[in-house]
């Protein structure tokens, strides 16, 4: 390359994010409260691979879904396989509860993960292409106590990451039973208004009828308002655990709202539906409450726009769902295992993380550091190394600039930092084996041989 060749920068993929280390705080913040809720809920951790055979979401998410028909990142390999990165966790997770003998364990069998999904979505502020969830998945269990508790576990979450205006809708959507009555009592609607909504829902109506509830233009949102209502036509049993379920959710408190016509994106769903937003239900605002929240909607921290990530930016046009979830009784036998109940949800730590920051809400860093070590001449630099280790393996934190050599830089970083002592360690003290204890503010400081170092420190920091 000659001199004046300029080597080429490059740049992340789009609807891909880095996470910079301001905001790697909110992400292990978030990532210490989720291990400590999964486990004391009783779930178990789980990972799956990041690759998976296409055909387990195609059996899965449904064929006709979004994921399967427009976003899955799918290839095939050098020995034809044909491969997908994970574009959600259910599927992975009941193909390895099937395939690794999960059902010989006792049940209810509970699972959580944390890992990064990737769809090839429009980037935009909230959708990425590689994304992070907090997943759990429960086997074995066909109450709603299920859906109830993991509905509780989320908004525990959400409230100790101290985020406001936390709801979830719900919806049943039906078993196998009753699926054909609701499929012919919604196409019976649609039909007489078929050249009124749009040329996707008109395929919808042959494909996938629930997602006509799904359409985001306006005229059908028009007619989707007086559609018949799924609730109002799912078998006695549906109804008996829709029932039981909102008589825990007036136990657990956690705001929710009915929304007869909540239908999800991936096919394995079965009775309940449920998703968490941020805000006012989108039913009772008003269309200039509607704009107003998403003015509220300011940029984001972090990675900065160029022309390539612009759009990843820009507002979402439509109010996104933090979390969702439900029950999926069938799947675990769609994918060669005996039937068995199941429910479950993710969180979408992304949508999550930007709510803090728009709701100011700062996480709690660790401790600032009361102790900072200077250390001056190349014998003190070397033997410094074995100080900090003992500071470390003692649980006390310690500041240091082991880069810098000069005494005047290390002393006025000591002034900056939040620390109440520095550590002086000099020529002479590393030949005597002793250290300097300096108050800052005071000035006042003692001489310690250094195997009395951390009782001395200790007594200082009391
Ligand atoms: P999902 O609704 O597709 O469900 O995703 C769960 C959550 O992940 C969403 O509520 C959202 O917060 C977040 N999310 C989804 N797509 C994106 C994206 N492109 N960018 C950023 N965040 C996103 C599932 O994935 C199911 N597997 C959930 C589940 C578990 N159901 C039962 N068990």
């Amino acid at each position: 390359m000659s001199k004046k060749q300029k080597a080429k920068q490059f740049q992340r993929p789009r609807g891909t994010h880095d996470i910079l280390p301001h905001e790697a705080l909110y992400w292990s913040a978030a990532e210490e409260i989720l291990k400590n809720i999964s486990s004391f809920y009783g779930f178990q951790k789980i990972e799956t691979p990041h690759i998976e055979h296409t055909e387990l979401f195609q059996h899965s998410v449904g064929g006709t879904s979004d994921i399967v028909e427009k976003q899955m990142y799918s290839f095939r390999t050098r020995g034809s396989d044909h491969l997908t990165l994970r574009p959600e966790g259910t599927a992975p997770v009941v193909r390895a509860y099937i395939e690794n003998g999960m059902v010989a364990e006792p049940h209810p069998v509970k699972l959580w993960y944390f890992g990064s999904f990737f769809r090839h979505e429009n980037p935009q502020r909230g959708r990425y292409r590689e994304f992070h969830q907090w997943g759990m998945e429960v086997f074995g269990e066909d109450g709603p106590v299920i859906e109830a508790e993991i509905i509780q576990m989320m908004y525990v979450f959400f409230g100790e990451l101290g985020l406001k205006d936390v709801y979830v809708e719900l919806n049943s959507i039906g078993c196998s039973d009753c699926r054909p009555n609701i499929k012919s009592q919604i196409l019976a609607y649609y039909r007489s208004r078929q050249k009124k909504i749009c040329v996707d829902c008109r395929r919808r109506m042959k494909e996938n009828y629930f997602r006509l509830f799904d359409c985001k233009e306006e005229k059908c949102a028009q007619i989707r308002r007086h559609a018949p209502q799924i609730i109002e036509h799912i078998c006695e049993r549906c109804k008996a655990h829709f029932t039981a379920l909102l008589e825990f959710m007036d136990e657990i408190e956690v705001p929710y709202i009915l929304n007869p016509y909540l239908v999800r994106g991936l096919d394995y769903y079965t009775r309940t539906v449920f998703e968490f937003f941020i805000g006012k239900p989108d039913s009772i605002l008003t269309e200039s409450e509607h704009k107003e929240e998403n003015k509220k909607i300011d940029e984001p921290a972090g990675n900065q726009p160029n022309e390539e990530h612009k759009e990843e930016h820009a507002a979402p046009k439509t109010r996104l769902a933090i979390a969702s979830g439900g029950r999926y009784d069938r799947l675990v036998e769609m994918l060669g295992g005996r039937p068995t109940p199941a429910a479950g949800g993710a969180v979408g730590m992304e949508r999550v993380i930007d709510v803090m920051r728009q709701q100011k809400i700062t996480p709690a860093e660790s401790k600032p550091a009361k102790l900072f070590l200077v250390q001056l001449g190349d014998l003190a630099k070397r033997k410094s190394l074995k100080i900090i280790e003992q500071f470390r393996k003692e649980g006390i934190s310690l500041k240091t600039m082991l880069s810098k050599d000069s005494i005047k830089s290390q002393f006025t970083a000591a002034g900056k930092s939040e620390a109440e002592y520095m550590l002086i360690f000099g020529q002479k003290e590393a030949l005597d084996g002793e250290i300097i204890i300096r108050e800052i503010v005071s000035g006042i400081q003692e001489t310690v041989p250094l195997e009395k170092l951390i009782d001395a420190v200790r007594r200082h920091l009391k």
